[in-house]
């Protein structure tokens, strides 16, 4: 006999996937030093977090990551930890963290932290204690007693990725330590089953208080192979001088395998026990520069790494075919349990709208809304916020610093971590401090979400109705077709759930394109527009039918098509 209840649920539902959240989620990256300022001192906090929560409810975002804001003496700006289970004084308290939990659960908001796991601050305990070989912090990190030779800077582990030795030496326990990033941030050694089990803990610590993941940082340094004196060779890439990090390839303590692997899964398990006793799903996003075929591996044994394609590889002037190179490996020959998870911006790169021009802004925008797979947004690029040039005089990032005047410009990442812009106030309503920790970028007069929300074409708008295309089934559930257009300017592909399909095409190139859509998947005349970039002529305006055989778009132009 028929089940009665079937007969009511709708056919193009009847299917729908069991999705965990994370996989139709929209995460948003908070840098909390630049996000709002609530105590006047020119540096965001988690009370300033709070202040705006109803910005995510606005934009339809669900997931909040949220850089580092541990106690730290901020050499890394908090990728320097020196207590993992509390909050630095200059973002607040463990109860503003408690009402913050609280306060994105009456919305409907996630949570996810950034887990430091590759190094500490040399000022924390445990390495303090480590480096008076105390008890069983004694191997809590990597020493040697190693030689590092002055002709040395051509052996990798003389390089740290900051620039310079990666070894210091520590007059106290006349031993080198290994960093892989700046020496006031020693590398753990997790080769000792006591460091996995003291940051396992750290990890639940914050899962008991209500957070649902993390974001893994710098897992590709979490390892060195045994014999850390072993060379790597060069690169070939063309970076001097030879400290740079590039200037080797890091193939003896770079993802050294199985051992992250080991412990990425361990990680995981960590999770996956705190779901078997609520029942709810929690997400960990590894950050990693490196190749899909990388991230499918990785995938194979549960974990899911950042897709840093389109914040790495891309080449300026921007071309279509290249990107949709990149993009289609994320949907072909992947493991079962691939989950793509695209990137544009983060606190570590130029930001798009500079990198690849201010007109590519909604297009960025549409196509990692659209794209299957977990978007990651960072702070500021729904507005289309540029990098703010900050003189090498006024730099506080210690890698900028570091590289010196020549190359910061190329390096640095002050220009991409200044305040948001809230308003045309003086400071951008960021704070009220007459000194933010970074200026506040020129154009905030112009581009600022007060602004932004009372123009229904705005950047923020218009990224505001991409979020809520996903809600749709195609976007939601739904299959990519990449069989569609596809030349030097123009990428175009369906999303396609039951009945429902959408055809989305944009023009990244320099030049205008027409082209005939109907061919592959598309197999149809026409289509109406449901979503476009700003800047699109009227007869590319939402409502409007668009005949596919002869599609005109300009550079930057994208649409969403309903077929
Ligand atoms: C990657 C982070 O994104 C970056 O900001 C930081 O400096 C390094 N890891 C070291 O933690």
């Amino acid at each position: 006999m028929a089940n009665p209840a079937a007969s009511t649920i709708s056919p193009a539902r009847r299917d729908t996937p069991d999705l965990p959240w994370w996989k139709t989620t929209v995460i948003y990256q908070i840098y909390p030093r630049s996000f709002k300022d609530s105590n006047g001192d020119g540096i965001g906090d988690l009370r300033g977090i709070i202040s705006k929560l109803n910005y995510f409810v606005y934009l339809g975002v669900e997931t909040l990551w949220l850089s580092p804001f541990f106690t730290s003496p901020q050499a890394d700006f908090g990728y320097d930890i020196s207590d993992y289970k509390d909050v630095d004084p200059i973002f607040g308290t463990m109860e503003d963290f408690r009402e913050l939990v609280k306060q994105c659960k009456l919305r409907g908001l996630r949570i996810l932290l950034d887990f430091v796991c590759n190094h500490t601050s040399d000022r924390h305990e445990w390495f303090q204690k480590s480096l008076r070989k105390q008890g069983k912090y004694k191997d809590y990190y990597v020493w040697t007693d190693g030689k590092v030779l002055p002709d040395a800077l051509f052996s990798y582990h003389q390089v740290s990725v900051f620039g310079g030795s990666a070894w210091e030496w520590c007059e106290e326990r006349q031993q080198f330590y290994y960093h892989a990033f700046l020496a006031e941030q020693p590398d753990l050694n997790f080769r000792n089953p006591d460091v996995v089990e003291e940051m396992s803990l750290v990890m639940k610590y914050w899962l008991d208080l209500g957070v649902d993941g993390f974001r893994m940082d710098a897992v590709a340094n979490l390892f060195e192979s045994e014999d850390i004196f072993q060379d790597n060779p060069p690169s070939g890439k063309d970076v001097p001088p030879v400290s740079h990090w590039e200037y080797l390839k890091p193939v003896h303590n770079f993802y050294v395998l199985p051992e992250c692997r080991d412990l990425l899964v361990h990680w995981q398990n960590v999770l996956d026990k705190e779901k078997q006793i609520d029942g709810k799903e929690r997400f960990m996003v590894q950050e990693f520069y490196t190749d899909s075929d990388t991230r499918a591996a990785m995938a194979e044994y549960g974990a899911h790494a950042f897709n840093m394609d389109l914040v790495e590889e891309l080449t300026v002037p921007l071309s279509a075919t290249q990107m949709m190179g990149l993009i289609a490996k994320e949907y072909t020959d992947r493991p079962e349990s691939y989950w793509p998870t695209f990137v544009v911006g983060n606190h570590d790169k130029a930001r798009p709208a500079t990198k690849y021009g201010p007109r590519y802004v909604d297009a960025f925008n549409m196509l990692l809304m659209t794209l299957k797979g977990t978007p990651t947004i960072y702070y500021g690029d729904e507005l289309g916020m540029q990098d703010s040039s900050v003189a090498y005089e006024e730099a506080q990032d210690p890698f900028g610093i570091k590289i010196g005047p020549e190359r910061y410009a190329l390096f640095g990442r002050d220009p991409c971590r200044t305040p948001m812009q809230w308003t045309s106030e003086t400071q951008a309503g960021f704070t009220t401090s007459r000194k933010p920790w970074l200026p506040v970028g020129k154009d905030h007069e112009q581009r600022n979400v007060q602004s932004q929300k009372k123009d229904e074409k705005s950047h923020l708008n218009l990224l505001k109705e991409y979020v809520a295309l996903r809600s749709k089934d195609a976007f939601k559930y739904g299959d990519i077709g990449l069989d569609c257009v596809l030349n030097k300017n123009v990428l175009a592909f369906l999303r396609f759930f039951g009945s429902e399909r959408y055809l989305v095409a944009i023009n990244f190139g320099q030049e205008s394109s027409t082209d005939d859509h109907r061919g592959g998947p598309v197999a149809v005349a026409t289509g109406t527009v449901v979503a476009n970039t700003g800047a699109v002529s009227d007869d590319l305006a939402k409502g409007r039918t668009i005949d596919l055989s002869s599609l005109t778009l300009r550079p930057g132009d994208g649409l969403v098509i309903q077929l």
